[in-house]
């Protein structure tokens, strides 16, 4: 399994669906996962039950999406706050699966999200923004590699991803 970290409007969706079709392997979204265990959005379980309910719903979601069939070939985005909870991290470092922390600046990041017009709940003003990548960085930079994605095209981190994945032992 690939699985990618980072933060909001880095690309994990993207990059991943790209990447599982050069891999030839399924794609998975974990919010997607969560959103359709709870039949509600991420918006809505913000809103409704707080964050503290979300970790512990993202947390379940991870658990049973690396218990499912055929784990070892796939690849799976995480939300953005997922990898920076310890226990997240501690399962996938468990699992043995590869883990790729797909990073830009906090300007272009901002923008990715603005762009998308995405209800995320965590994304309000620059600052606070940039206050939580700094705090989450440190945990993003434990995935065993970090690809830069500014100035890049999709395919053109996806070719960096197969590059690094192939050094890392992991195969189509
Ligand atoms: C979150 C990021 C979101 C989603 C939720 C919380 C975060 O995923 O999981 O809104 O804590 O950074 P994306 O990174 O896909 O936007």
């Amino acid at each position: 399994m690939v699985v990618l970290v980072g933060f909001m409007g880095a690309g994990k969706s993207t990059v991943g669906a790209a990447l599982s079709a050069k891999l030839g392997w399924p794609f998975e979204d974990l919010d997607e996962r969560i959103q359709a265990s709870e039949q509600r959005s991420i918006e809505r379980i913000f809103r409704e039950s707080g964050e503290s309910v979300f970790r512990q719903l993202e947390h379940a979601a991870l658990r049973s999406a690396l218990e499912a069939p055929g784990t070892s070939a796939k690849v799976l985005a995480l939300g953005g706050g997922a990898f920076a909870q310890e226990n997240n991290a501690a399962l996938l470092d468990q699992a043995g699966v590869a883990t790729i922390f797909l990073d830009a600046p906090i300007e272009e990041l901002f923008r990715r999200c603005q762009e998308q017009q995405l209800d995320r709940p965590l994304r309000r003003d620059l600052e606070e923004f940039r206050r939580l990548y700094e705090n989450r960085r440190p945990c993003y930079l434990k995935a065993a590699v970090r690809i830069e994605t500014a100035g890049k095209s999709v395919e053109e981190v996806v070719a960096e991803a197969m590059a690094r994945l192939a050094s890392l032992g992991v195969k189509e």
